[in-house]
């Protein structure tokens, strides 16, 4: 029951959200749209790490209003399908990619379960964002389902660290949203009650090798800058391949 409540409050908030978000990424970047019209690509170290994509089947769990990444994936050559949680989220992309023309599929799932997406069918999952949702054994399941069968994870997120937390502290943090940091640059608070989920390093290891994916890589990448007095890693990424037979 907490859990259907807590899924429902992370909806709204990004339901609520993603206009204003989008709006205050075209303040910031008034050049998003045709960037990704003339083939743009994102520079995050994620992008590099899989090789050659073109032609490739890929599905994203949780692209957002913005879609950058689901735009990259498409201007690196994938066939991708774009899933998120929020139909806001999913009708505000749907219609920059008419605009600028990008053939990308998107799909209101959630990431945990992908529903409408059938077994074995993707050479690529790339997953993002596992804060917003508790349970990532049964997303991990679910990735592994809908990857064929010597097909890939790509888990891409910030290194999982606490602030003002204790790192074992898994219960869910109950706190006001404000904005992204697209948002906050223009001064938005929208002050939504929402909902984060904390995973440690070794439950996202151990969620991905329980869910029968093996382990092929994980990469660290940047330093972060307020980290003090620690030197620690900004992002995190793991390749998981679904074994064949
Ligand atoms: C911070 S935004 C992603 C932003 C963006 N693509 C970027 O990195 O610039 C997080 C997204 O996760 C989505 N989300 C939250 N819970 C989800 C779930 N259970 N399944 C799928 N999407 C989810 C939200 O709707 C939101 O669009």
């Amino acid at each position: 029951m907490a859990k259907e409540k807590d899924t429902a409050m992370v909806m709204e908030t990004w339901d609520n959200y993603h206009p204003i978000y989008m709006e205050c990424i075209l303040k910031d970047r008034p050049d998003f749209l045709e960037f990704f019209a003339n083939g743009g690509v994102e520079e995050d170290f994620e992008f590099s790490l899989l090789g050659d994509v073109r032609g490739l089947t890929l599905l994203d769990t949780c692209c957002a209003c913005d879609a950058r990444q689901a735009f990259t994936w498409t201007n690196l050559g994938a066939k991708v399908t774009a899933c998120d949680i929020s139909p806001v989220a999913i009708a505000i992309a749907s219609e920059n990619a008419k605009t600028i023309g990008l053939d990308l599929e998107f799909v209101v799932a959630d990431a945990r379960t992908l529903d409408p997406i059938p077994d074995d069918c993707y050479d690529i999952v790339y997953a993002t964002y596992l804060s917003w949702y508790e349970d990532i054994e049964q997303a991990c399941r679910t990735w592994h389902r809908v990857l064929k069968p010597g097909g890939r994870l790509l888990y891409t997120g910030g290194f999982p660290v606490t602030v003002s937390r204790n790192y074992y502290d898994r219960s869910p943090n109950y706190y006001l949203f404000d904005a992204t940091p697209a948002g906050r640059k223009y001064g938005v608070n929208v002050n939504i009650p929402t909902v984060n989920f904390h995973h440690t390093l070794s439950d996202l290891v151990n969620a991905i090798a329980k869910s029968g994916l093996r382990i092929d890589q994980m990469v660290e990448s940047g330093l972060k800058s307020d980290a003090s007095p620690y030197s620690i890693p900004e992002d995190l990424a793991i390749i998981a391949t679904k074994p064949i037979g």
